[in-house]
Formats: C-alpha cells, structure tokens, sequence
C-alpha cells in the first residue's frame, strides 16, 4: 500500500469516512434506475425534506463550485450581479465558473475576518432599475467564512432581511456547514432557513464524504427550470444512488456531527499548542476547524516539507492550517514538536 503522510492542507485532502465507503458499497448491487430516480436518491432527498422543511428542494451535484453555479444560475439573468466577500470561493477560487456560466458580475466586499456585513455591503446596493447598471441580484456568503470564521444566527438574519428588502435572496456556500452548526451547536435548520437564507449550497465532501453536494433552496417557486440547469452545466450524475448512499449514511447516528466535532476540537487543540510560541501570531479566532497564522518565515518550507499546507499571504507570511474528521492528536503533537525544533535552530 502507498503510505501517504498527513498534513494541514484542507480538509478534502483527507480521505473518505469509513461509514461512508461502507454504504457505497452496500449500495453497490443490482441495477437502479439512473439519475436519481432511485431508492438512495429518493431516501436522501427525504432526509433533507425533514431536516429543512417538506417544501425544500433538493438537488444533488458532483462538487462544491458546481452547487454553487447551480445555485447562482438558477435564480439570475446575466444583467445581474452577486454580492459576495472577496475572499469567497465564488470569487477567488472557481476559476471563474460562476462568471460564465451565469454571466453576472460579481461584487466582491473586502472583509476583515471573510465575513460580509448590511454596512459593508451597503455601497453595491445601488442602480436597481437602472439599465446602464448591472442589477444586483443575490449576496452569497460562506459558512463556515474561507477565514475559519462563523457566521452567528442573527448576523445571517440581517444579511437575509437586507437582501429580501431589495427584492434579492441571500444564498449560503455551505461546503463546511456542518463546521459551523457544531461551532454554533444549531440544527442546520435554525442558522439557514430560519434565518431567512434562500438558497443553500449543503457540501459533505470536507466532513468525509467522497463528493456529492446538496443544492437546498427553500422556495420551491425559484426551480422551475433548475434540473435543466443542472445538466446542461454537466452536473447531473448518472449512478446518483452513490451521492444518496452517502447522504444517508452522512445522517444516519449524526455522523456529520461526530466527523465535524473532532476536526473542529482538533482545530481547538492546535490552536492551543499554537497559543505557547510568542514567534507565532493567530489572526483569526479559531470558530472552526481553520487557523490562520503569521509564522517565522524560516520553518515554513521544512514544516511543508513534513505535513504540506499552504501560505495565505505570503508577504506576512500567514499560513492557514486545517484540521479534519481524521487528523489526531498525534499529528497536531508531531506538528508542534516539529514548530518548536524549526523554531529553535
Ligand atoms: C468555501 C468553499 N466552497 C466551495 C468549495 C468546493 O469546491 P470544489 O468544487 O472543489 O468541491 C470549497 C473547497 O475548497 C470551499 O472551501
């Protein structure tokens, strides 16, 4: 067997939950249906229609930029725009896919800790029924933040009321919410639809799943034209059971609930190790299971060398560490023992 080491990367860089690949493969015989028209499919849709609400409208993807574009797509024209951090995935990480394939423009907002605020948004709210102006449609923010921040109940509130008072929706890239609901200690519930969001991009491939993402929109009157969307933006699986299988598997005994809990106690412990260098500065709370850290520009190549992560800001330098569903206390030791010799020398 290839021995692969460990590292502080991302949490996709790990591998699948156990439970997880068991129900792929319990869900690996006989022949069903295609494109979801099946048990697995059906039973996992159902599983978020008693999480979210019977009205929710599930639809399942391959990857996180492809729930997003879904997401986006669905309710834009390309005279739009979206209002989004300018940390965002949306932003600075899908190569442009929400660009092209909704054709809106996106309004990045600089923010202090990847959070977007009614204030900070303030200045994009403008030229609604101008049509020299691109017509701001949605604002999209992350739970958990691309800076290992949470977002509380009441700050979402607030975004969603600001959006639905200037006729747009407010719509969540969720790639790590069940980060945030173990940080929050919600039902996912109680921070999204609750709140007023609109559209949720519900991901489980960072909490140990294989891929497979869940687009929830709460309206069901938004996706009318939402599945033709999806396959022509390429994002209709056709063995869909094995995105189902995992989806049940994900929820069954709160398995999303341990797996997010270790990585963001794991998140705790590093920070804690962290906290004893004085060389070492933290610059952002731990809310997850993401650090961001200005460090000693010497030991980053050696420490990359042994458990690879990747420099945020490299004139700071800020690295950013993440914990995930298998990362154990050893690592985080290993790792520190590592800081303090690199450190040292
Ligand atoms: C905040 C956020 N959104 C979405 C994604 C999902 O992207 P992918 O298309 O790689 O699954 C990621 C993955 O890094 C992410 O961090």
């Amino acid at each position: 067997m290839i021995q692969v080491k460990k590292g502080f990367a991302s949490d996709n860089n790990s591998g699948v939950h156990p439970g997880i690949l068991k129900a792929m493969e319990d869900a690996n015989h006989g022949h069903v249906v295609g494109y979801g028209n099946d048990i697995y499919t059906q039973k996992a849709i159902s599983i978020f229609k008693e999480k979210f609400g019977n009205e929710t409208e599930v639809f399942f993807v391959f990857n996180g930029t492809g729930a997003n574009v879904l997401a986006l797509s669905t309710v834009t024209h390309s005279f739009n725009s979206v209002i989004c951090a300018e940390t965002a995935h949306i932003q600075e990480d899908e190569c442009g896919a929400p660009e092209k394939f909704t054709g809106c423009k996106l309004l990045p907002v600089e923010t202090l800790n990847g959070k977007i605020t009614p204030e900070a948004i303030q200045h994009h709210l403008k030229g609604f029924g101008f049509e020299h102006h691109s017509q701001p449609r949605v604002i999209s923010i992350s739970q958990v933040t691309e800076m290992g921040t949470v977002y509380q109940p009441e700050e979402i509130n607030a975004l969603a009321n600001l959006a639905h008072k200037n006729n747009m929706l407010l719509h969540i890239d969720g790639a790590r919410i069940a980060n945030a609901a173990v940080a929050l200690n919600l039902d996912f519930k109680a921070f999204t639809k609750d709140c007023g969001v609109d559209i949720l991009s519900f991901g489980g491939t960072k909490n140990g799943m294989m891929m497979g993402e869940a687009v929830l929109f709460f309206n069901s009157e938004l996706t009318s034209l939402t599945k033709y969307i999806r396959k022509q933006s390429m994002q209709l699986y056709s063995k869909m059971r094995f995105v189902g299988a995992q989806f049940i598997a994900y929820f069954e005994n709160d398995l999303w609930k341990e797996t997010a809990t270790h990585a963001n106690k794991m998140a705790k412990l590093l920070e804690s190790e962290i906290a004893k260098f004085p060389e070492i500065k933290i610059t952002q709370p731990v809310n997850a299971n993401g650090i961001f850290a200005i460090v000693p520009r010497k030991i980053i190549g050696p420490l990359q060398e042994r458990f690879f992560f990747y420099i945020w800001n490299d004139t700071a330098p800020e690295v950013r560490w993440m914990t995930s569903f298998d990362t154990t206390e050893e690592d985080i030791f290993e790792f520190t023992a590592l800081i303090k010799e690199l450190i040292n020398k």
